[in-house]
């Protein structure tokens, strides 16, 4: 499974890129928002200061909800570097911008998934990737998980070549769920990954070896 960074914050994509488990970053408007980051210009910047230290996959969000909106943005930020993932929110609108960047070799990740009725709509028209939001799910009392087991077997069927990647993830037991279930990426938060490395027993066992070097050192 791979593993990307879901934050627009420079320095949490430096420090998960320097664990060497980083392969891609997602962002999104909210993101983005969070950091004060204004203006065209400003966004495309940051998107680019992203690519530098990011050799994988960055997901970049389209503004517009139009199909003509989100094409010449979409075009747009695919010029800021090869690794730029077009991302295209799920509607009947940008499933055709998806079937647009899908003809052009332009690789797309269709957010903002809720349903597997929804996955197989936007791996149809060509999307590379796509993002269930599990966390979202989970915090309207349903299941995301089980979206994924679900997208996973559908897709399964069809050898669809289309990406599942887990969006939403709030916890490192998310993360954990996901990858039983099969799916290809999972876009965490930083404290999700760090999450991943504790285990008491690891950290009493460390303890124990290192007082016991002294013995011999
Ligand atoms: C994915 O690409 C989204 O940016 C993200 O995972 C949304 O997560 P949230 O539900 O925590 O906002």
């Amino acid at each position: 499974m791979k593993f990307y960074i879901d934050t627009a914050v420079l320095e949490e994509i430096q420090e998960a890129h320097d664990m060497g488990i980083l392969d891609g970053v997602t962002t999104n408007p909210s993101l983005m928002a969070k950091l004060g980051i204004s203006g065209k210009e400003a966004v495309n910047f940051h998107y680019k200061a992203i690519c530098n230290i990011v050799k994988g996959e960055v997901s970049a969000e389209v503004l517009s909800t139009n199909y003509a909106g989100m094409i010449a943005e979409g075009d747009e930020l695919s010029k800021i570097a090869s690794n730029i993932v077009v991302k295209i929110p799920m509607t009947g609108e940008g499933l055709k911008a998806i079937k647009y960047f899908s003809a052009k070799g332009i690789k797309t990740n269709c957010t903002l998934v809720f349903s597997a009725g929804q996955a197989i709509l936007a791996a149809k028209a060509g999307a590379t990737m796509i993002s269930p939001f599990i966390g979202r799910i989970d915090d309207s009392n349903w299941d995301g998980v089980q979206l994924i087991e679900q997208i996973v077997h559908i897709f399964g069927n069809y050898h669809f070549n289309t990406e599942i990647l887990a969006a939403s993830i709030r916890n490192p037991l998310h993360i954990v769920k996901c990858a039983e279930a099969g799916a290809d990426i999972a876009t965490c938060p930083l404290s999700a990954i760090k999450g991943l490395l504790k285990h008491p027993l690891t950290d009493i066992g460390l303890a124990q070896f290192v007082e016991d070097a002294k013995k011999f050192m």
